[in-house]
């Protein structure tokens, strides 16, 4: 066993190591200015914010001297950043001009179901949705991404993501960095892995599926090797872990604090002083960082402790570890030499209101599982073979778009509590609304994550109770999704529906 184990994190090593190593990386030059989204603010029209993004496909250059074919909204790869004002009734028009069936979904926000663009909600080759709502949530910082059954994973790699900044009258009058692409900058976080001639490589065998498909290769704002240079002081990122799989622990690379502003959802109470955070699959974070000194600095991603929660365990820990775990460099930071002054952080940022207070009416609990090829009772449905079917499943049953597999009461509190049955974790993501954590394995969660939160880490073995408000939006017939969100596990199988109503 051990022999076979060690055999694995080797040639592990070797694959990953073959066309980027990493120790290239942080000192080749020259780099390449980070890309900054174009910001989308749409158009007033008749009392209603109007954006538009038009799916198509492009030829992006990341590497050196090669081109790769990717998809992206309104451009080459992924797509605008939108902004949201609370209270405001938008449409966003998207028209799909590429020759297959994509979703667009609008991760973390609250609306009704069929403004969802879950599953549900197909735009065929050349058609046309709009997704028409009012935003109904407090400043936070989401994405979308497209949603498209058994696709998702694929179509997202290729570039079909993109950020969304939700503003609302507390969050502007908050002295915060907030000029964006000066100092309130995205960073859209991927790992992606190409052939020799530039072109994405994806799901290549079983073990892709198994632990999530990972890349070699880092982009930030789809930028290869990118460069930021502050001009202010203190400088806002908004950071957006839109990778497949790979759990990220952002830090700098000479180990100075900073601080975590919010989470998926919005805000903490507090600015959190802290030296790194940790971002799964789905999950974002705000943080504020000082280069009052000037010094150039790397944000990276630190390699996960022996004793992360995020490690696997047992054997596929070991087919994991050297893939899964390790440390890269994400950006180079090179402060200009003159530094505009920015105002110091505010003490508070929002009132979160205590879980613990929530009245409950109900718990439903969820197992997720990944034992291999006995899910599902065997109603196979066709799924594209070659792979060997694995399947993973939530309370037994893999994802079916004909099952309703909950039914949530309208206005109703329920605590949601996720029990993770499988060695590796599994970061869960819920539609409809923001969660708060209530524990995890009875404690307490971290100061990190003491906020509204719409994906949970649930690590191997692992149960956390969530408590959440079903609000607003019935509809008995179309669904939200629960699922977890690295993207091979969600197109094979762990993903479930709910209605509310
Ligand atoms: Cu970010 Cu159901 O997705
Ligand atoms: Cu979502
Ligand atoms: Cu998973």
């Amino acid at each position: 066993m051990l022999k076979r184990r060690q055999f694995l994190q080797v040639s592990a090593v070797a694959a990953v190591g073959a066309l980027y190593p990493i120790s290239l990386l942080g000192q080749g030059r020259p780099r390449n200015p980070l890309r900054i989204p174009d910001l989308l603010d749409g158009e007033r029209l008749d009392g209603i914010r109007q954006y538009a993004l038009e799916a198509g496909q492009g030829r992006s250059r990341f590497l050196p001297g090669l081109e790769t074919p990717t998809l992206g909204f309104n451009g080459s790869y992924l797509g605008p950043t939108l902004r949201l004002r609370n209270d405001e009734e938008v449409r966003i028009g998207v028209h799909n001009r590429l020759d297959e069936t994509i979703t667009v979904h609008w991760h973390g926000l609250h609306l009704p179901a069929i403004a969802d663009g879950g599953p549900h909600q197909e735009i065929t080759a050349d058609g046309r949705w709009d997704a028409r709502f009012r935003v109904n949530q407090n400043a936070s910082t989401c994405w979308y991404h497209s949603h498209q059954i058994h696709k998702t994973g694929e179509q997202v790699y290729r570039g079909l993501a993109g950020m969304i900044l939700l503003e609302d009258a507390q969050s502007r009058a908050l002295e915060l960095p907030d000029e964006y692409g000066v100092d309130d900058i995205p960073l859209i976080i991927q790992d992606r892995r190409f052939h020799s001639d530039g072109s994405l490589r994806y799901v290549e065998n079983q073990r892709d599926i198994m632990m999530g498909h990972h890349g070699d290769t880092m982009l930030v704002n789809g930028t290869f090797d990118p460069v930021f240079v502050p001009v202010t002081r203190r400088v806002r990122f908004r950071v957006l872990n839109a990778s497949n799989a790979r759990n990220y622990r952002i830090a700098f690379s000479d180990g100075r604090r900073f601080h975590q502003l919010a989470c998926d959802g919005g805000f903490l109470a507090e600015p959190l002083a802290v030296t790194d955070v940790t971002l799964a699959a789905g999950e974002r974070c705000e943080i504020v960082a000082e280069f009052s000194d000037g010094a150039p600095v790397d944000l990276v991603s630190l390699p996960l402790p022996d004793d992360s929660p995020l490690r696997s365990r047992g054997m596929m820990g070991g087919m994991m570890g050297a893939i899964a775990n390790q440390g890269f460099h994400l950006l180079a930071i090179e402060p200009q030499s003159q530094l505009t002054a920015t105002p110091e952080l505010p003490p508070v940022l929002a009132s979160v209101p205590d879980p613990a207070s929530f009245a409950v009416d109900r718990v439903r609990r969820f197992e997720l599982d990944m034992r291999m090829g006995m899910m599902g009772g065997g109603r196979g449905r066709g799924r594209r073979g070659g792979m060997g079917g694995d399947r993973f499943s939530i309370n037994g049953r893999s994802m079916d778009m004909g099952i309703i597999n909950e039914r949530v009461p309208l206005d109703s509190t329920e605590i949601w509590e996720i029990h993770n049955n499988s060695p590796m974790m599994h970061p869960f993501h819920i539609h409809h609304g923001q969660f708060r954590i209530l524990d995890r394995d009875g404690r307490a969660p971290g100061p990190h994550e003491r906020a509204f939160k719409d994906t949970v880490i649930v690590a191997g073995g692992e149960t956390v109770r969530v408590v959440m408000r079903f609000e607003n939006y019935a509809d008995p017939v179309t669904p939200y999704m629960y699922h977890c969100h690295i993207l091979e596990h969600e197109d094979n199988g762990m993903m479930g529906q709910f209605v509310v109503e």
